[in-house]
């Protein structure tokens, strides 16, 4: 971008806005009168593109795009082939606020807590890069972790040499117990303990960690201490996000980071990290953004000017008509309602479980209980690997997926695009394993 049209453009925008709050960061979108009414599970299948020729039991793996989250990325991508130069100058002072709104308006939070990412990696990447730690302080991580939580803390660890320790807040995920898993945390919080981290559901065994619960024992341990040496508590929601009814800025977390291409339909590529104002005062970017910061840099405004969110937030260029097509996704959800997405959800897992339990042949490791589960069915078949169950299903008809875990288990993840037969199916099949 040329320095003058940044100084222009920025300068008509703070002129136009309250500097510490810009508008397009408060003000919230209206949702538009979409096709789908809530609850209608069969009108929101027809609006994927998914092939019918399979039971697709691992959608949350990556998204097919919706039709409204479709035709926003064809829209942007048309304009940004016409003419690139205009369409982004047109849209790049305002568009990170207005993603950050329907964000804010579907998770909770306020707009100017959101950073935009690119996945849960990018996100988590991130946010443990860049907190704020002095050498001794210590990372206090779950065993639970998947690969890109663990590695992002460790190559912290690695390039820092700050401290992480780990600890299991389960032996058995078919036995987890909250009262334990609460325990475990408060006897494991030392004195220089500065971040928690944490997977709210887990993808390894389906566990959904009760992060209120854990938040309180934190909370209290905060409360005794000077800020700077309070802890941050950090959240892994991938996948609790766009299953449970929940506003992610009272969960009782700092962070909350999550990618949008998985249970939320949003654009492959996409991912947001939510931060309380005090998290993100704790933290340092990683990555210079192209929001108003590029005009601090300018000496055109002060860093006090720019959302915390937006400053956190990668620059340089992206695959914008991905970026910019998200709040479709997040308006579908609305559309869908909150309640409704979770109790089918659960409902269809629930089924899975159930039916699971009830196989002589079958161990299942997931709780079968709502509270303490979301969104995945982990079992073994007596004498068959994971990976062979997953083949033997493919040849069925039923995509399915083995947890990407040393430990690993078979997986159901039932989601809105399924419904009672396709599982009742799959569950055939697995009963014909026996
Ligand atoms: C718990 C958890 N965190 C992070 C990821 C990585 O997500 P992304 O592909 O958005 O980086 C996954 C992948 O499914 C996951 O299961």
């Amino acid at each position: 971008m040329l320095r003058r049209q940044f100084l222009g453009a920025a300068g008509t925008a703070l002129a136009a806005n309250t500097l510490a709050a810009p508008a397009a960061l408060t003000a919230s979108p209206a949702l538009d009168d979409g096709p789908i009414t809530a609850g209608d599970w069969t009108a929101l299948r027809n609006l994927f593109p998914l092939t019918r020729d399979y039971i697709q039991l691992s959608t949350f793996l990556l998204a097919s795009h919706p039709k409204p989250v479709a035709d926003a990325i064809e829209k942007h991508r048309r304009a940004f082939d016409e003419n690139p130069s205009d369409y982004w100058h047109e849209h790049y002072l305002t568009i990170d606020g207005e993603i950050a709104s329907a964000t804010a308006l579907y998770m909770g939070g306020e707009p100017h807590q959101f950073a935009l990412t690119d996945s849960t990696t990018m996100g988590l990447g991130l946010v443990y890069s860049g907190l704020k730690l002095d050498p001794g302080d210590e990372i206090l991580q779950t065993t639970h972790e998947h690969y890109s939580s663990d590695m992002s803390i460790a190559h912290r660890a690695a390039r820092t040499g700050a401290h992480v320790r780990k600890i299991a807040l389960y032996d058995n995920p078919a036995l987890f117990n909250i009262d334990e898993a609460v325990r475990r945390l408060k006897d494991n919080i030392a004195a220089r303990t500065r971040v928690v981290a944490v997977t709210w559901v887990h993808s390894s065994t389906g566990v959904k960690l009760p992060i209120r619960a854990l938040a309180d024992i934190i909370d209290a341990v905060n409360a005794d201490r000077k800020p700077a040496d309070q802890i941050i508590f950090c959240v892994d929601g991938v996948h609790g996000l766009g299953i449970e009814n929940q506003d992610v800025s009272k969960l009782g977390c700092d962070f909350f980071v999550a990618g949008t291409h998985k249970w939320i339909f949003g654009p492959r590529g996409t991912g947001v990290i939510w931060g309380s104002d005090r998290a993100w005062r704790r933290s340092n970017a990683v990555i210079p953004s192209f929001s108003l910061s590029y005009a601090v840099w300018l000496e055109q405004v002060t860093q006090e000017q720019v959302p915390l969110g937006q400053h956190m937030t990668p620059g340089g260029f992206h695959s914008f008509e991905h970026r910019w097509a998200l709040p479709e996704a997040f308006k579908l959800h609305l559309q869908l309602g909150k309640a409704n997405v979770e109790a089918r959800i659960h409902q269809l897992n629930s089924q899975a479980k159930e039916g699971l339990a009830k196989m002589a042949h079958v161990k299942l490791y997931t709780p079968m209980s709502p509270a303490l589960s979301a969104g995945f069915a982990c079992f073994d078949v007596d004498g068959v690997t994971p990976d062979d169950v997953v083949a033997r299903m493919h040849d069925k008809g039923v995509i399915m997926s083995s947890t990407p875990y040393r430990q690993s288990y078979a997986r159901f993840a039932p989601s809105l695009l399924n419904n009672e037969q396709e599982i009742d199916r799959a569950l055939a099949e697995i009963h014909a394993m026996a």
